[in-house]
């Protein structure tokens, strides 16, 4: 495999890892918080974020790649508001899809159409999460310091009814 390429790919694989342990944290915060449809939310949003590295990961050793397992420093645990999180979740969100960008940059520099192909299903996906962490934010917004108005949205977080808006294509259910 190209090095470049698979150094920007192992470095996708750490970055993957961190996004699953920083929304554990939001996870956790929020079941502390008695919000067990965000956390819950969370919970499964965190898993995802496992299955993107572990996609890395296997892509990178099928391609005669090495696939390196990432160190990771602690998340932040604690958080100012639901708002806060979700605000952090969408801005990591925005660094990642820069992140994907700049893997489909390398490809075409190297000339890596298979990788090139492999990475467009992460440019797809990005462009889903950040429609659905908008759409979150949107509605926590909506809500300000409503307490009935954020019960149902945890309610609905649940049972997974927030999701994205028609425009932005199939709704990922993260
Ligand atoms: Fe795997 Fe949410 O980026």
């Amino acid at each position: 495999m190209n090095k470049r390429v698979e150094k920007v790919l192992n470095d996708q694989v750490e970055k993957e890892a961190l996004s699953s342990q920083f929304y554990l944290a939001m996870a956790s915060w929020a079941e502390n918080k008695g919000l067990n449809g965000t956390a819950k939310f969370l919970y499964t949003h965190s898993d995802e974020e496992r299955l993107h590295m572990l996609k890395l990961m296997k892509f990178v050793n099928e391609r005669g790649g090495s696939a390196a397992v990432p160190g990771l420093k602690k998340p932040q645990e604690e958080f100012d508001s639901l708002e806060n999180v979700f605000q952090l979740l969408l801005e990591h969100e925005l660094l990642v899809t820069e992140s994907i960008n700049a893997i489909v940059d390398v490809c075409l520099q190297e000339k890596d159409y298979t990788t090139h192909n492999f990475i467009q299903w992460y440019v797809s996906e990005q462009l889903e999460e950040e429609a659905l962490a908008r759409t979150i934010l949107d509605k926590i917004k909506l809500i300000g310091g409503d307490k009935a108005g954020l019960y149902m949205f945890d309610r609905d977080l649940e049972n997974s009814t927030i999701q994205t808006p028609p425009s932005s294509g199939n709704a990922p259910g993260i």
